[in-house]
Parts: structure tokens; sequence; C-alpha cells
């Protein structure tokens, strides 16, 4: 059974139960900065929870995208996701726990075609706040769970809400299914072997916001079952990944890497999946809230992937699988194709010098826990005493370098050891403070020029490169480059010196189209169609799909990330310093920008 028919045979199950199917809330909630993300299918639905009319009546289905990030640490386990689809079915103070529990083993049993004896099932235990829920006790054993599969639990298992400090909440009933070889044994709380599938929860209760529960004016029924999870077990494998919905996303993973590091693979599969979906619902990556979601879900895949031997460039070649596996049910994915492409490759770049940084520290960090060897950058130790790696050093990268501080994080958590976070907070804090008095502000406007020139830089080699080849002829290749505030380096295949006049006639030539105010653009375009203009600079092609392309206004046409100036009047006058050999049939020239 594929997962799509698993969500058509959700669907019909409770139309023919008298649901009316609506259509899923955006991933994003519209107008409400308070909420960054739709959680659970219930979220849209509170003022209904609350008793509010709904336009659909009181028995509703349907399949929402949810994004959860409390979980991101257990991705890479068998079941947890960032991304999912939550199918749920909801009474509006309409049936009860007898009916719902009802039709959940029914659909689980009939439909799904679960064995019965693989099920186990938790209720709420009770507590000061509720009852322990006997009625649903009851329910379950007339319905012919044995009773030493029904395991009572506490509030931490067995209650859920309010979604954020008040709101619908209640005790809750899961369903449990046993994964493992040979007869079931042990109880959900007990044995890991146990996933849950299904949750049912009774939201009779409303949380105030000074922490009371009160009872709601009508008894509604909430349920969720994620479809990345029952599709595993329907499909008998032990972990979503080898499911239909994974599944040729993750085999394109497998076959690029040369790891077999299980974990890492996940993470890239479960997080771009999640970012392709952020995107497409108009999220653009930033330093806040929902944009920083995204950064960091791009970031930590792009670190997972280099971690793994990827290459660059693959995230558009899965993204790609992805749209085609789910713009059936999600068109917005195919709506916003390039866009997609385009941050992803976007944010790649972008966190290249971040992420190559990270891996030098997570060496670094290896080395000195191995070795005992406390390192140093200048007098600032890399590891403390105690496994406890310092929060300076990860500040003073940041400072230097604009190492994202929580993948530094991450990767002292990955290997076992302990942040002094105490001491970041302590330092970033200070540094705060400095800058504020300074002031000249020199520390942000320092790091603005650097990046500003170092942009300059770009553009200029593309111009570079170009102009070489009309003076030296198409044979001409870059071979390499080298970008800083100071100058730009760059390396290029020829079997001879220049002459004075080729040196100057290039300057030349960069600078003539510099004073022309050529606006610089690029264009995220087919692999086929990207090679049919010509362009030039494209290394490592076959496995892209898409590709993006710099166009200086139609002189220049270069495979690159960028990013660029926008126009060619923002670079000032470039400057070749030298020219020189770098080995054998390769020249070297500096550059100045002024
Ligand atoms: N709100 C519950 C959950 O998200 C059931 O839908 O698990």
């Amino acid at each position: 059974m594929t997962s799509s028919e698993i969500r058509k045979k959700y669907l019909k199950f409770f139309e023919s139960r008298g649901h009316k199917i609506i259509p899923p809330a955006p991933l994003v909630p519209k107008d409400d900065p308070t909420t960054l993300f739709t959680t659970a299918g219930m979220q849209p639905l509170v003022p209904f929870l609350l008793g509010e009319e709904h336009p659909q009546g009181k028995r509703l289905v349907n399949i929402q995208p949810c994004l959860r990030t409390d979980d991101i640490d257990e991705v890479g386990d068998a079941t947890h996701n960032t991304f999912l689809e939550m199918m749920g079915n909801w009474s509006l103070g309409d049936y009860w726990k007898k009916e719902s529990l009802e039709w959940s083993l029914e659909f689980l049993t009939e439909e799904l075609k679960l064995p019965k004896e693989k099920l186990a099932v938790t209720i709420f235990a009770g507590d000061n706040d509720a009852p322990r829920d006997d009625e649903s006790m009851e329910i379950w054993k007339s319905l012919g769970i044995p009773e030493d599969r029904i395991s009572p639990l506490g509030r931490k298992d067995n209650w859920w809400g309010p979604v954020g400090n008040s709101g619908p909440c209640g005790p809750d009933s899961e369903i449990f299914f046993w994964t493992g070889e040979g007869q079931p044994k042990d109880s959900p709380g007990e044995n890991p072997l146990w996933v849950e599938v299904w949750n049912n929860v009774f939201m009779e209760y409303s949380k105030t916001s000074d922490g009371k529960y009160e009872p709601l004016s009508q008894q509604n029924v909430d349920t969720g079952m994620g479809l990345e999870r029952i599709t595993a077990v329907v499909q008998g494998k032990n972990n979503v990944y080898e499911t239909d919905i994974f599944k040729f996303l993750y085999e394109a993973i497998e076959e690029r890497t040369k790891t077999s590091e299980v974990k890492s693979l996940r993470v890239i599969a479960d997080h771009t999946r999640a970012a392709t979906f952020l995107i497409a619902s108009g999220i653009e990556p930033g330093n806040v809230e929902r944009g920083y979601v995204l950064r960091r879900l791009v970031r930590r895949a792009v670190r997972a992937a280099y971690r793994s031997g990827i290459e660059r460039g693959f995230f558009t070649e899965l993204a790609k699988i992805i749209i085609n596996k789910f713009s059936a049910f999600y068109p917005e994915l195919k709506e916003n194709e390039n866009k997609i492409y385009e941050t992803l490759m976007e944010e790649e770049d972008r966190f290249q010098e971040p992420v190559n940084r990270i891996e030098l520290y997570k060496q670094d960090l290896e080395i000195a826990e191995k070795e005992g060897v406390i390192k140093k950058i200048g007098t600032i130790p890399i590891l403390k005493e105690n496994k406890v790696a310092s929060g300076l050093y990860v500040f003073e990268n940041y400072q230097t370098y604009g190492t994202p501080p929580d993948l530094a994080q991450d990767v002292v958590e990955e290997l076992g050891l302990t942040f002094d976070k105490e001491e970041f907070d302590r330092v970033t804090k200070e540094h705060q403070q400095k800058s504020r008095t300074a002031a000249s502000g020199k520390f942000a406007g320092g790091l603005a020029d650097h990046s500003d020139k170092v942009i300059k830089g770009h553009t200029a080699t593309h111009l570079l490169h170009r102009a070489l080849r009309d003076v030296l002829g198409e044979d001409v290749h870059q071979t390499g480059s080298n970008i800083n505030p100071e100058r730009v380096r760059f390396d290029f295949t020829y079997g001879k010196k220049m002459t004075e006049e080729e040196v100057n006639k290039v300057e030349e030539i960069v600078n003539q189209k510099i004073s022309e105010d050529l606006q610089v653009e690029f264009r995220i375009m087919p692999l086929e169609e990207a090679k049919k203009t010509q362009a030039i600079g494209l290394f490592n092609e076959k496995y892209l799909d898409y590709v993006k392309v710099y166009f200086i206004g139609d002189y220049s046409k270069e495979f690159c990330g960028g990013p660029h100036v926008s126009n060619t009047s923002e670079i000032g006058r470039v400057k070749i310093t030298k020219e020189e050999s770098a080995g054998s049939g390769i020249r070297r020239i500096y550059a100045t920008i002024e």
C-alpha cells in the first residue's frame, strides 16, 4: 500500500462516517505573528474547539502539513521528522471517546490490515488536575485489547496541549504498533520497538493563562496520525526513510555519499524536505524567527552533506525529487520551483565558509579531546578542563569568521562535550556593550566593508576571465581564484608569459565594461538550457539539473553561485598589479580594486 493510498483511505473512511474534508491550513499561519508554524492539525481549529461554530459542521477530517522543531535533535532516528503530514479527524462537541477509539481501531485493522495483536495503547493515569481515564480503559477492553496491552501513563505521556501557554487540551490515548521481531513484549513506556502511530486527544479542558484547567463548553475529539510513521508500519519498514515517501530522496543521497553514517543521510533528507516546503510557503532565510528556522535547517543539511562527502550544489537535485514526489498534493511546490532552487543554492553558498570553519573546529576539538592537548588560538584554549568547550573560542570564531555559534554548539554536543554557554553569553554581552559605546561602530562597519569588497572582487573576476579570453583566446580556463578585501588572485591556463600589452589590454577591457554600468543578474536554469548560452566556468556539471548563471550585461556569462554586485558601476577601477607563473601551463594574475 502506498502513502497516497493511505491518505485517500483515511479521508474516505472518515468522510463515510459523516466528516467533511477540510483543506489544510498553510504551514505558515497567515496574519499570525505569534505562531511560527502550524505544528498540529488542531492548531487552526482552536476557535472551534472553544465552541465557535465551524462552517463545515461538527465532524471534520484533513491532512495537515506540520513543522515541528522541538524534536530536531531526534531527527536521524527511525521516526522523527521536522516536517510531517498529520492525518487528523475531529469531533467538535459531537461524538466522544467510544466512536473515536472504535474508528481508530477499525481503520488500523480493517483498512490498513494491521494485526490487532501487534497493537498496544496507553491512557491517562490521572493526577490532581484531571482524573484517570477509566472510560477509555473500558472502551479498549470492550474492543478486545487485552488489559496487559493498556498502560496508564502520566501527564508527560498522556496529556496533549495546549499549543502555547493556554487553550484547549486534555487527556489522550495513544496507539502503538510493535515493530520488533516475533511476539510483542513489554509495554510502550518500556520498549522503543513499540512505535506510537496515532493519538486520540479528548479535549474537554482549557488551560487558563494562570495555569488552571477549566472544563470546556463542549467535549471535543482531536486525533492525529503522522503519515510518515503509519506508512512505515504498513509497508513493514523499520524507519520512515525506506517508505515510498522518502525512498527516492534517500537513495539519491545514499548514492552520492562516501559514508554509511545513517544519521547524517537522514538529516539531509528530512531537513531538505522541510526547507523545500518552507520556501514554497513564502519563507526566506533570515536571522530571526521563521527565516532563521529555515536557515538553520538548510545549514544543518549542508553540514551533514559535506560531512558525508557530498559535493556542493546537490540540494537542487534533492529539491527536484521532493517537488516531483509531493506536487500532486502540494501544488505550491511546483509553482515555486525556481524560487526553491534559487534559495537553496544561495543559502548553500552563503554558508560555504562557515561550514568549512565548523569542520575545522570539529577536527580541532577532536584532537584536543583525544590527545589531551589544550589547543589554543592566541591565548584562547579550544577546550577547557573537564570536557568543556570554551565559549570564548566560539565567540572569537564568530567574530573573526562569522562561524555560527549554534552550529559550533551542535558540534560540541555531537562530540559528547559540554559548551560553556555562560562564558559565551558573557563575552557576547561585553562585546555588545563595547560596540555600543564605540562611537565609530567600527566592528559592524568593518564587517560590512569586508564583504562588500569581496563581492566586488567576485564580479571583477568574471570580467577578468572574459577579458582574458578576449585577448588570449577561448582556450583560457580559470583554474582557481582567491579573493580577499585587499586583492583578487586569479589563476588560469595559458602556456606563456603575458606581454605587457596583453596585460594592459585586459585591464582596459575590464575597466571599460565597469564604466558601461552593466547590470549583473543571474538566472537559475536547466543545465541543458544553460549550456546553450555558452556560459563559461562550469565544473562538476554532470549531476546538476539546474544551475545558476550570472550575466554581466551581455558581455559575460558564467556559472557561479554568487553573490555579486548588481551593477558593474559599483566595482570601481580594477588594476592588474602582477602577472606570474603559478606552475606549468598556469598563469596567475593579481589585481586590486580601487
Ligand atoms: N493534537 C494532537 C497531536 O498533534 C492530535 O492531533 O498529536
